[in-house]
């Protein structure tokens, strides 16, 4: 056991994930799975913090999970599982709202972020206690590596503070972790507003691709994606932000450099590229797509698979409140 731990949580905000999650996260994570010992929460209690359906709450956890495990995390050697599975989360989080400062926890830019779009009246106290779930969790894990995104640092700095400070006052308990900055992978647009991020919460529902959409409305999507009147397969993020992201997801899923896909397109139309790209967008949801059908099909194995590997997350993540308790002197 001389892989380093690794922790990553991921929300079930949707029915589906699209493919900017595919290529921004997934892929990524398929990669770290075989260097770390990686743990990946479905991170339910998170999703609370903003108001849920709870039926579909339930639902698009399972359904996360499936994809998840359908596009490449195994449950074999992965502990995938869903964080409301394993009570020691919200009980290390209250330990830890202790020793956080009411100021320190007021500074993190995701809360003044979400607390100005929501308004102080549907603003919770779950919201402002975000990041010190999001620590528990990594600290229970004895996590070394954290792989996240640039807006998740100020989150995982307040985490290695929060574990410091706990050691030196209560004595040595917790990993304190590196932050793993994922550099920047490549970004995908809308479809339909290409200086627009693609995102499940997107405006335009032509603009996104979803990993669950059937492989025939994909290739709609894609053939009647947004380019521009110039002509000309050419990556120009500038100056042809349409044809540049067919080609950023076309060089990801096709493991191709961009100016191979250049050379291979030039002097042809945009319809050829787009045609290009919907097959190999669909050769790689389709088989997905399919396997996540199955695992939904049967959703007493995968709740068998999931309460089995929330299983393997206890025992580590007892352990660990345990010594925190005792610390602390409960
Ligand atoms: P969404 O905007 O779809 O709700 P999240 O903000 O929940 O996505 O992000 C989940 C993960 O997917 C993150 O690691 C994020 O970097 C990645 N991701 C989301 N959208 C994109 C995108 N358009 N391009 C690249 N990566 C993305
Ligand atoms: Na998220």
């Amino acid at each position: 056991t001389a892989k380093p731990r690794l922790y990553s949580g991921m929300q079930p905000s949707a029915e589906s994930l699209q493919i900017g999650n595919y290529i921004g996260a997934l892929l990524n994570w398929k990669q770290l799975q075989e260097t770390h010992d990686a743990f990946f929460s479905i991170v339910d209690l998170h999703a609370l913090t903003v108001a849920q359906d709870p039926a579909l709450l339930a639902e698009n956890t399972r359904r996360t999970a499936a994809q998840y495990i359908a596009a490449g995390i195994d449950p074999a050697s992965s502990t995938l599982y869903v964080q409301s599975h394993v009570p020691a989360h919200a009980q290390l989080a209250w330990v830890l709202n202790t020793i956080t400062g009411f100021g320190e926890a007021s500074r993190m830019t995701q809360f003044k972020d979400k607390s100005a779009r929501h308004g102080t009246d549907a603003t919770t106290v779950g919201l402002f206690a975000y990041p010190m779930l999001m620590a528990a969790d990594i600290l229970l894990y004895n996590t070394e590596i954290v792989p996240v995104g640039e807006d998740q640092r100020q989150h995982v700095e307040l985490t290695r503070d929060l574990a410091t400070r706990f050691n030196s006052r209560f004595g040595d308990t917790f990993v304190v972790p590196e932050v793993d900055i994922v550099k920047e992978t490549a970004k995908i647009y809308d479809l339909q507003n290409p200086t627009a991020k693609m995102s499940k919460s997107a405006s335009s529902p032509a603009g996104v691709i979803w990993l669950l959409d059937e492989p025939s409305v994909t290739a709609k999507k894609i053939m009647r994606a947004v380019t521009d009147a110039e002509g000309g397969v050419v990556f120009d993020r500038e100056n042809k932000p349409g044809v540049s992201n067919l080609l950023t997801m076309y060089s990801v899923l096709a493991g191709r450099s961009i100016s191979e896909l250049e050379d291979e397109y030039a002097g042809r139309g945009y319809g050829d590229l787009k045609k290009g790209l919907a097959e190999v967008v669909t050769g790689t949801f389709g088989p997905i797509r399919e396997r996540v059908l199955e695992l939904l099909d049967d959703p007493a194995e995968l709740d068998r698979l999931l309460a089995h590997n929330a299983e393997r997350a206890s025992a580590v993540a007892e352990e660990t409140l345990a010594r925190a308790y005792d610390r602390v002197g409960l």
